[in-house]
């Protein structure tokens, strides 16, 4: 309670915590990612006063708290905080985040909102090569390398610490768009272990 998009309307409270987090950041740059609003869509209140802690970056999600993932994002609202920054001559990056599915829609959105970047979250997990400058078909065994790849990162990362089966949400973001993907799908959703998932990626 209380905390992530709740501190839009705790102003004092967010205040202190991005306070704190330079002090303990030193010579690091820090940055805000948000929302524009809890219920309501306060962006230019609040990305003013955001702006105004002296922030590297600040990445704004084009909705509200209350509207989770259930609407498009509101680029006509991160344009506003660009717009915000510019009026204050403030040199803080921004950052636009919402349903960006590809890299040439992001460049797009650099040109009409004047935003700095974009922030990709869900496009990678249906195209994980979204951020690539030639966009391109791959092939199935690209898309099984790279599969492998995540496998053997999370490994190397987690050490066990962390469940093999939390990756098997990730396996359809590989597995699919070539033939027999939907049965090798099937598959590797009863792996247990990444040698498993290396054996049957060697047999196809
Ligand atoms: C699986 C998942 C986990 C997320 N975790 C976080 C998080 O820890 N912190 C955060 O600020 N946003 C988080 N988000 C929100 C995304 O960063 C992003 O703001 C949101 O998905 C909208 O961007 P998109 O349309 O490009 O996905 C998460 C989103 C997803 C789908």
């Amino acid at each position: 309670m209380g905390s992530g998009a709740s501190l839009i309307d705790n102003q004092p409270l967010a205040a202190r915590i991005i306070e704190a987090t330079k002090k303990g950041a030193g010579n690091l740059p820090v940055s805000v990612k948000t929302r524009i609003g809890v219920k309501q869509v306060v962006t230019e209140n609040w990305v003013r006063f955001l702006l105004e802690q002296d922030l590297a970056a600040l990445t704004v999600h084009g909705r509200t708290a209350a509207q989770l993932s259930l609407v498009p994002a509101d680029w006509r609202e991160i344009q506003k905080a660009v717009e915000v920054r510019n009026q204050m001559k403030s040199s803080t990056l921004i950052i636009g985040n919402g349903d960006v599915e590809s890299r040439s829609q992001a460049e797009l959105l650099v040109k009409e909102c004047g935003v700095d970047g974009v922030m990709i979250g869900r496009g990678v997990l249906s195209n994980p090569w979204v951020f690539e400058k030639q966009s391109r078909d791959h092939t199935k065994q690209e898309k099984l390398q790279i599969l492998l790849e995540h496998v053997r990162l999370y490994e190397d990362t987690w050490q066990g610490a962390k469940p093999f089966i939390n990756l098997r949400k990730y396996f359809k973001i590989y597995a699919k768009g070539f033939r027999g993907a939907g049965e090798l799908r099937e598959e590797l959703m009863k792996m247990t272990d990444i040698k498993q998932v290396e054996e049957l990626i060697a047999s196809e």
